[in-house]
């Protein structure tokens, strides 16, 4: 669903042609030729192509990857570690071959080992391999405040850092409501609610939906980074980079603000944080450290 979810983003803006790839007959080329046929409805000039190979994504500009098997009721992101790093790294090898110079945006989890599994795969630099988390997470809180509040999501900045996993870190006092800060407009007590209910927000939509995991926001916010990429944008956007001495981290893939354009990272971008938020920070990272370890690949 992610992935053709993101399609249906990235056909609506009008970007980019599409292939859609998927190991089930029928399956992606049955979506491809829905989307396809809703192109005169919404007046979009938009070629989507739907594939169980990979010879139609030949000179991609950008991949991105969502296969891989989601979330059950009770499962954490860790636990589809050993199955989709298999699928992920299978993904990298074959489109590499006709796509030599594409950049990867990577959403499958658990995020920020797959994206480990991506680069080793690909042998890839950091500036073309990039993963998304942080603008769900982000855009988690900020819904969540916009609707505590009642003031236009468009006002609302929230920045949500570190691994895509429950020890995220909501940055409330780098967030804000059209340059205030939160606690002008929410009790503590209402704000650690909304950090919290942040960091569980994918496994509450688990447990709601029973069959799978989240799809429009994710898909949405893989859409702006393609969007960022390919228009050239330099736009600031929280995104799973490698790490090579940033936030005093190395050697891992970790949510940070991450500046992207037309040769995919540009630059990592530092907050200064209270011995507080490095702690929150550290705690994140040594989480991400555990799954890399037990990694297999
Ligand atoms: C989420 O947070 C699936 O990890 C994704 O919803």
């Amino acid at each position: 669903m992610t992935g053709s979810t993101t399609a249906h983003w990235l056909a609506e803006k009008e970007i980019a042609d599409i292939v859609l790839v998927d190991i089930l007959e029928g399956m992606p080329q049955g979506k491809a030729l829905d989307m396809q046929q809703s192109m005169p409805i919404v007046g979009k000039d938009v070629r989507i192509t739907g594939s169980n190979g990979y010879d139609e994504t030949a000179n991609s500009d950008i991949i991105v990857i969502t296969a891989g098997i989601p979330r059950k009721p009770g499962m954490s992101r860790d636990d589809l570690l050993a199955t989709n790093s298999g699928i992920v790294g299978s993904a990298v090898e074959s489109t590499m071959k006709n796509s030599p110079d594409a950049i990867y945006v990577v959403l499958t989890n658990p995020l920020d080992v797959m994206c480990f599994v991506a680069m080793k795969k690909g042998n890839l630099s950091r500036e073309r391999i990039i993963g998304q988390a942080g603008i769900l997470d982000s855009a988690r809180m900020r819904a969540f405040v916009a609707t505590e509040t009642g003031v236009s999501v468009e006002n609302i900045a929230c920045y949500v850092l570190g691994g895509h996993g429950d020890e995220m870190v909501p940055l409330v006092r780098h967030s804000n409501i059209g340059g205030l800060p939160l606690d002008k407009f929410i009790s503590r007590e209402r704000l650690d609610a909304i950090v919290e209910r942040t960091r569980k927000g994918g496994g509450e939509i688990v447990s709601l939906l029973k069959t799978g995991s989240a799809f429009y926001a994710p898909a949405a916010a893989v859409a702006q980074m393609v969007e960022a990429i390919l228009k050239n944008k330099h736009l600031i956007v929280p995104c799973s980079v490698w790490l090579e001495g940033e936030y005093g981290l190395s050697d891992m893939f970790f949510g940070v603000p991450a500046q992207l354009g037309r040769n995919g990272l540009e630059r990592v971008h530092e907050y200064e944080l209270t011995p507080a938020e490095k702690e929150m920070l550290d705690a994140s990272a040594a989480a991400v450290r555990e799954t890399m370890q037990s990694l297999k690949i």
